[in-house]
């Protein structure tokens, strides 16, 4: 054989290996992943300072809580497995649209608004937002007896921010304190340098639990809340999958028993 024929030969075995390591060659996550038999992976993000819904293992340090318990239980109903990312609560959405995380599970209240943007599972837990103060402040008995010398806080991106920007665009308050982690809006409640924090009914009654004493409620519940998980808009595949194990873990039990744990 001559040197033509057998470098011919040998640049041929070369190219099917090189086309047999590039895969599919268009390099999407789920086809890629979908190629194997490997579960698929998804990305699930939270902000973890909303007790019980979104928070930190004392013990583990790892991220816990009734939103992760469920979205667990979902993932071995459906056969796939999460990777649990700590972020920001007003980042989520964006990183969702952006395709850097692939579900948002953070208390997140399924509204009109945010549905433009991203899709939601079934809801999962009705809440709403009330007004809390410094134990015995007895200036402040509801939303109407906020002054505009005031100055009321909630955490960023969520619909107590909402909320609160809304009544000072309004002039009803002197000063909207946003924070990034709920625990240091109440921090600054208990230590006096805010009046007032608008936040979620179940969670503000945690930090009350945490620290008797310390904060309570006054007024009525301001809003109807309904929580979701969210995917990126168009992502059926996963939303059915999201869908589906939420009935079967609500049918098998399992539902009640995550609740059990974490509110009773
Ligand atoms: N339910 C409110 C909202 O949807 C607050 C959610 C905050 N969640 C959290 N993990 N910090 O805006």
């Amino acid at each position: 054989m001559n040197m033509k024929k057998l470098l011919a030969i040998l640049l041929i075995i070369a190219m099917t290996f090189a086309f047999a390591a590039c895969g599919n060659g268009n390099g999407s996550q789920e086809e890629d992943q979908g190629a194997s038999d490997e579960p698929m992976v998804y990305k699930v993000a939270m902000e973890p300072t909303f007790p019980p819904f979104d928070t930190i293992d004392v013990d583990t340090q790892e991220l816990a809580g009734f939103d992760v318990d469920l979205m667990n239980a979902i993932a071995e109903d459906q056969g796939f497995e999460l990777e649990w990312i700590n972020m920001g609560f007003d980042g989520l959405i964006p990183a969702l649209q952006a395709g850097n995380i692939d579900i948002i599970a953070s208390g997140m209240n399924a509204s009109e608004e945010r549905r433009q943007k991203v899709d939601f599972s079934t809801t999962y837990y009705d809440s709403g937002l009330v007004i809390a103060i410094k134990e015995g402040n007895t200036a402040i008995k509801g939303i109407d007896d906020l002054t505009p010398d005031m100055k009321v806080g909630a955490q960023i991106g969520t619909t107590g921010a909402d909320l609160v920007n809304e009544l000072y665009d309004e002039g009803k308050i002197g000063e909207a304190k946003i924070y990034n982690g709920l625990d240091v809006a109440v921090m600054d409640l208990q230590n006096g340098t805010i009046d007032a924090l608008i936040n979620d009914l179940p969670v503000t009654k945690a930090y009350m639990e945490a620290k008797p004493g310390t904060i309570e409620i006054v007024g009525d519940v301001l809003n109807a809340e309904s929580y979701g998980f969210a995917v990126q808009k168009g992502n059926t595949e996963l939303l059915e999958k999201i869908n589906a194990g939420m009935q079967n873990i609500i049918d098998n039990g399992t539902f009640d028993e995550i609740y059990n744990k974490w509110f009773e």
